[in-house]
């Protein structure tokens, strides 16, 4: 087995192709053992605690299930919930919770904070998204992709369809190329991915076979496609003066039924990483319906509610994924 342990999930660029597939295929088994009931405990006793800056459903689950059902314990530190950042450094603050916990999950703006609670802390840290990543969700979308569509992952191909500088489409990219996947970037060439990351994932792809691409014509850049994938138009953090450039920009790339019929491929699926736009039934999604008279954003409600979507196997899967990454780096095997 791989000795992964200790070894921080800040992103994916820092783990090589066999140890993500290493934690794709213990995700794999952990999920069997949970359904089977056969689940062996390797956390327990373990001290765990959750930082988000940000708000999150899907990502504190997550983790809070996985690891209360490998027997650790959980602190969650809400926005308002600790010193880091407002009267304390994250320097500081990683040799505080490093001396009383063996785990530390951070969602927040910065990987820098990230990097800095990895290098003082001493203990395994895990990204639970960043302004710049989110590579805890690219696991679980493409555990996903290989459970429903039944290929191997360096057969899948990927179509991320809108944002193309979004946190989850710059995991994705940097996964994808890891994995030997063909990611499509299909956005306005204003939201082109950042060229620096796309260098070094086409580095990547070099040696793995990937094929990474970026496409601002949507008909073109779906095609083939076996995910077609979204994320929200404007992400936690960004100022909400974006939203109508982000509307105006983003608006003839929104996922619908012409979308997925475009892959030419009967057997394509939609994935997101969730919370998604695809009516105006909440607080955030009527407020954009009455400002700019738009009441689905990236997806429509019917691709989102059709039989290609796979997002709720998508999320449960957050969380045996996320279990995994803790057992992995942290379990007593
Ligand atoms: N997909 C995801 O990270 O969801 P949450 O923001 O709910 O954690
Ligand atoms: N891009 C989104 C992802 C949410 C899971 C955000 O950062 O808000």
């Amino acid at each position: 087995m791989f000795n992964v342990r200790n070894k921080d999930f800040l992103t994916l660029m820092d783990w090589t192709p066999r140890q993500i597939e290493y934690l794709l295929d213990l995700a794999e088994d952990l999920k069997k053992a949970k359904y089977d009931g056969t689940e062996q405990q390797t956390l327990k006793g373990k001290e765990i605690v959750l930082i988000f800056e940000k708000a999150s459903t899907r990502t504190r689950c997550a983790f809070q299930v996985g690891a209360q059902d490998q027997g650790a314990h959980i602190t969650y530190l809400g926005p308002s919930g600790s010193h880091m950042g407002h009267k304390e450094t994250a320097k500081d603050t990683a040799r505080v919770l490093g001396g009383m916990y063996d785990g530390i999950e951070y969602r927040g703006f910065s990987q820098r904070t990230a990097e800095t609670l990895a290098e003082y802390s001493g203990v395994p840290v895990w990204n639970g998204l960043t302004d710049e990543d989110h590579p805890t969700q690219v696991l679980a979308d493409f555990l996903t992709a290989k459970e429903v569509l039944k290929k191997e992952y360096k057969d899948i191909k990927y179509a991320f369809v809108g944002d193309g500088q979004d946190n989850v489409s710059n995991a994705l990219m940097i996964g994808a190329a890891k994995l030997g996947m063909s990611y499509h970037v299909v956005c306005p060439k204003e939201l082109n991915p950042n060229q620096d990351l796309l260098d070094k994932c086409n580095a990547i792809a070099k040696e793995t076979g990937a094929e990474i691409k970026v496409f601002n014509d949507v008909d073109e850049g779906v095609k083939g496609a076996d995910v077609v994938y979204t994320d929200v138009w404007v992400s936690m953090g960004e100022p909400d003066s974006i939203w109508e450039q982000r509307i105006k920009l983003l608006k003839p790339y929104q996922v619908n039924s012409h979308v997925m019929q475009a892959t030419q491929n009967p057997n394509a699926i939609f994935e997101h990483c969730l919370p998604a736009f695809h009516n105006d039934d909440t607080e955030v999604g009527k407020e954009i319906a009455d400002k700019y008279g738009i009441t689905e954003m990236e997806v429509t409600d019917e691709v989102f509610e059709s039989k290609q979507s796979v997002v709720f196997r998508e999320a449960e899967n957050r969380m045996h994924t996320i279990k995994s990454v803790m057992v992995a780096t942290l379990g007593e095997n």
